[in-house]
């Protein structure tokens, strides 16, 4: 695991927006894995100022997204689709029809994952999976638990996860209790893999992540055993890693 330490949350952004801005030009046809949450959002912006500046051609990438709220539908400004529309895809040269996030308004939980897995396979495999983390060391929606899961499945999430993300809603019974997610598997089997973390509440399971066992108490110490993890952390964030 290779860890960039920056001095902020600004510094995390360009660091990251740079490591994928690089993926994009040296392989302009690549499958970025996506994440949603509050960290990527810099990162987000950077890759949109870059793009507007005539630096990032988006033209052949595709992308596949981690994860939605199962029962959402794509307009609802909580989806990951809406998400992914405001801070991202509505900002660069993506072809929309190139862009996959898990249909969070399949109910049906085995028909959503199987295609969300169907579709990475088809495209080839994601060349970078970015990540950010959950403060109980969640990756994507893989929540802690005895097992790690291999493929796209749908998952509860734990009432840390529904509290942590209330903020996000009007109140927390309006948190949708399922998601559809990634499996480890899934997010393992990326070429490489981005991972953004800052702030002194992911200090804890970044921690864990990068100096404990792995288990899947902790979903993303698991990193520890693939062979190309970035991890760009702002100080607060690695105040635990020597
Ligand atoms: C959600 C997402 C994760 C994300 C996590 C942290 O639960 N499913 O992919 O990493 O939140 O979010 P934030 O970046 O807002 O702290």
């Amino acid at each position: 695991m290779k860890i960039i330490r920056t001095k902020d949350y600004g510094e995390m952004s360009r660091r990251a927006a740079g490591i994928l801005a690089a993926q994009v030009i040296l392989k302009p046809d690549s499958v970025l894995g996506l994440a949603t949450g509050s960290t990527p959002e810099g990162l987000y912006r950077e890759l949109a100022e870059m793009y507007e500046r005539g630096e990032l051609d988006f033209s052949d990438i595709h992308t596949v997204n981690l994860d939605e709220y199962r029962g959402i539908s794509p307009d609802n400004d909580q989806s990951y689709r809406f998400f992914m529309q405001k801070h991202l895809f509505s900002k660069v040269n993506i072809r929309p029809e190139c862009t996959f996030v898990p249909n969070g308004e399949e109910a049906d939980a085995e028909k959503a994952c199987a295609a969300h897995e169907a579709v990475i396979k088809k495209l080839g495999g994601i060349d970078i999976q970015l990540l950010g983390i959950g403060n109980n060391g969640h990756i994507g929606f893989n929540e802690p638990g005895n097992e790690f899961v291999n493929e796209t499945h749908c998952v509860a999430l734990t009432e840390s996860t529904i509290a942590a993300n209330a903020r996000f809603f009007a109140s927390v019974s309006e948190v949708p209790k399922e998601a559809y997610t990634m499996g480890i598997g899934t997010i393992m089997r990326a070429k490489k893999i981005l991972l953004v973390a800052n702030g002194e509440q992911k200090a804890e399971a970044l921690y864990r992540t990068c100096c404990g066992p792995v288990t899947p108490e902790v979903p993303a110490s698991v990193l520890q055993l693939h062979p190309d993890v970035t991890v760009v952390a702002d100080e607060a964030a690695l105040s635990k890693i020597g």
